[in-house]
């Protein structure tokens, strides 16, 4: 059975667990990773595209930045329509920021590399994930490998980076676990396509239709989503459908339309927000979804995890060379305040652009008031706009 002694256990090798290994790795400490999926099961997963200016410098700082530079591309705004009018926030002028298109598959790949390059692992497809002693300074990680041999993880520290089905958070007493829950009566159709891009920028669109989004991913291909009931099969929706529902959606007086183009890729991605509370217990600290999912309106989700690293790297860096936790033993305060800000920007950017089929005329209007708050003031466009690139640390 190979038994392993490392710093830090990282259970997870998405974003989170993998830019944490890294940035400890460049601090001197050891990690092992390990991961239930397969390395090709998380470089084909479908995740949200944009990044906020902090994530970027985090990828700068740790020197994982350059497909980022080449392969990404920077936007300068956002265009959210409204009933077929547009309405475009110039993030520089407004914030003095911009956000970058490169979808999180690319990060993976990008944060795996350089992983491999370092020569430490990351043991991807393994069962039956266990820990234990999180109260004790020696915590552990089991699992069965992919060969079917035992393996055993000791460390100082355990990182649950697991997702939102992972086993980590179950660790956290139940005396001790908050989970606030919110759900949402709609789920997102995404497609990817082969076509160039609509627009120069992303268009958020609120219409009486329901609410969608046409983002992109190169000069040939591009994503595209729509609101649609949590119940729907992918299999019902024909291409034909999906283009007469998306440009219905988009249509207005200034005649934009899509450029369309065949569909490789059609899914349901679901809806809801989730916090648990606190991040930590003993020796255990959550990272990224293990903690909190939120809606995908606003692509916040890497960007939180990535903030979480943020706050969680040099916390134990601190803790393991330097002999001092206090950092570490405020992660989860530190953390939360942000991870809040990000769940109220989803919540309202899903309520004001989203219709509810459940809804009364009162909440119909009252909503596209509060859009219409944001759209016809300088100072809402600058919230808003705050809120996408992302706040300042702190
Ligand atoms: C993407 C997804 C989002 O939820 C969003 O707000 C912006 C972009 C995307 O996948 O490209």
């Amino acid at each position: 059975m190979p038994e392993l002694q490392t710093d830090v256990a990282i259970v997870g090798a998405g974003p989170a667990g993998l830019m944490l290994a890294h940035l400890l790795h460049n601090a001197g400490i050891d990690s092992v990773v390990i991961d239930n999926r397969s390395r090709d099961d998380i470089a084909h997963t479908h995740r949200a595209g944009i990044l906020e200016a902090g994530s970027v410098r985090m990828l700068e700082a740790a020197g994982v930045d350059s497909r980022v530079h080449t392969a990404g591309h920077r936007h300068d705004g956002i265009t959210i329509r409204v009933d077929g009018t547009s309405h475009l926030f110039d993030f520089p002028e407004l914030v003095g920021e911009s956000v970058w298109l490169y979808p999180q598959n690319e990060i993976f790949v990008d944060l795996a590399a350089a992983r491999e390059r370092t020569g430490r692992p990351i043991h991807y497809s393994v069962s039956d994930t266990r820990l234990g002693d999180i109260e004790s300074e020696r915590p552990w990680v089991a699992a069965t490998t992919v060969d079917g041999e035992e393996l055993r993880i000791e460390a100082r520290y355990v990182v649950g980076s697991d997702g939102s089905r992972g086993p980590c958070r179950a660790m956290i007493p139940d005396t001790t676990r908050q989970r606030y829950f919110h759900e949402y009566p709609f789920a997102w159709f995404g497609i990817l396509c082969e076509a160039p891009p609509s627009h120069e920028v992303l268009v958020y669109s609120r219409s009486e239709r329901g609410f969608a989004l046409i983002s992109q991913r190169s000069d040939t291909v591009q994503r595209m989503y729509f609101q649609t009931s949590p119940g729907t099969d992918a299999a019902d929706w024909s291409d034909d459908r999906i283009w007469t529902e998306l440009q219905s959606r988009v249509a207005g007086p200034d005649g934009f339309e899509l450029r369309t183009g065949t569909i490789t890729d059609k899914t349901v991605l679901p809806f809801r927000s989730a916090v648990t509370e606190p991040m930590q217990h003993g020796s255990l600290f959550l990272a990224g979804d293990s903690a909190h999912t939120v809606p995908p309106t606003g692509a916040k989700g890497l960007n939180l995890a990535f903030a979480d690293v943020s706050v969680l790297a040099p916390a134990l860096i601190s803790a393991l060379k330097d002999s001092d936790a206090e950092a570490l033993a405020g992660y989860s305060q530190t953390a939360t305040k942000r991870v809040w800000k990000a769940q109220n920007f989803s919540y309202q950017m899903t309520r004001m652009l989203h219709a509810d089929p459940g809804q009364d005329a009162f909440e119909t209007k009252r909503s596209l008031g509060e859009l219409h708050s944001i759209l016809d003031s300088e100072h809402g466009r600058r919230y808003l706009a705050e809120c996408y690139t992302g706040w300042p640390n702190g």
